[in-house]
């Protein structure tokens, strides 16, 4: 069976950098905490565990001198709440987060009534959203049409979730100007779903199944498998080798693999090796 890796697969730049910084942590200070799971990935988060890296569900079960805040970042008032306590803080936020953080903020400053397009409740949106908040913003949470609100005034400011798709942005800018408003868009789509993305979705058209390796708590993941099903009936969404079996592929002549932006090179090599050995 031939086996194909994805053009673009695994870890993005942001996810590596947090597992780097987290190595890092670990060999300087010893015993730390993250402020929620690192990555979504239970098998690297159970892995860190084991190295001394605790998950703090939140600021008050902090027991570390040591805190790491992850990728999607935290809201301003989450890290006022860590200098209260004391602790060193080791900021691994994307720094394409951070950009849509700062862009919000601008937006804010400059007086718009702010949109993000993205999933309300998601670590990151909460943290963007209460940037343009505490600088002044009245901030809605949309990702579709349906959820925009009608006591609009302008100008009306558009940020995005890093991880979204383009398709949705485009949704609601049309959605806006059918309603006669002209947003100031400011795209903080990070690149690396939308190429991840592009190579599942090249790489499942000449493939007879294909493995998606990422948390099953992963939404980019998630994504990425839901986009190789369409094309591939056959496609498994797996967290780790021990899922494969010879039965899933009888009869096929050639298997892809692609992994979420929360999957390490490791990872990757196991599955690819054990696909290669059935
Ligand atoms: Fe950053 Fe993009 Fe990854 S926003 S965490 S590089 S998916």
């Amino acid at each position: 069976m031939k086996v194909v890796l994805a053009e673009h697969a695994g870890a993005c730049y942001g996810v590596q950098r947090a597992l780097d910084m987290a190595g890092d942590v670990l060999r300087t200070d010893g015993a730390s905490n993250t402020l929620g799971p690192l990555i979504h990935n239970p098998q690297v988060v159970a892995n860190l565990e084991k190295h001394g890296l605790r998950v703090a569900e939140s600021v008050d079960d902090v027991s570390a001198d040591t805190v790491i805040i992850r990728s999607h970042g935290v809201t301003p008032q989450v890290r006022s709440q860590l200098e209260d306590i004391n602790v060193r803080v080791v900021d691994a936020t994307c720094p394409h987060v951070l950009r849509a953080q700062k862009a919000a903020e601008q937006l804010a400053h400059d007086g718009c009534r702010l949109l993000i397009v993205g999933e309300p409740g998601h670590p990151e949106v909460s943290a963007i959203r209460e940037c343009a908040r505490i600088a002044g913003a009245k901030v809605d949470v949309v990702l579709s049409p349906d959820d925009i609100p009608d006591n609009l005034y302008a100008p009306v400011g558009v940020v995005i979730q890093t991880t979204q798709r383009r398709e949705v942005l485009d949704e609601i800018v049309s959605a806006l100007q059918k309603r006669n408003i002209e947003p100031i868009v400011r795209n903080t789509i990070c690149s690396a779903t939308s190429e991840r993305q592009l190579a599942a979705a090249r790489l499942a058209e000449d493939m007879d199944a294909m493995v998606v390796i990422g948390g099953k708590n992963s939404s980019n993941t998630t994504r990425l498998a839901e986009i190789c099903r369409t094309i591939c009936p056959r496609t498994f969404h797996i967290e780790s080798d021990e899922e494969l079996s010879p039965e899933m592929f009888s009869g096929c002549k050639s298997v892809g693999v692609t992994a979420g932006a929360s999957t390490p090179s490791y990872q990757i090599s196991q599955v690819v090796q054990m696909l290669d050995a059935l």
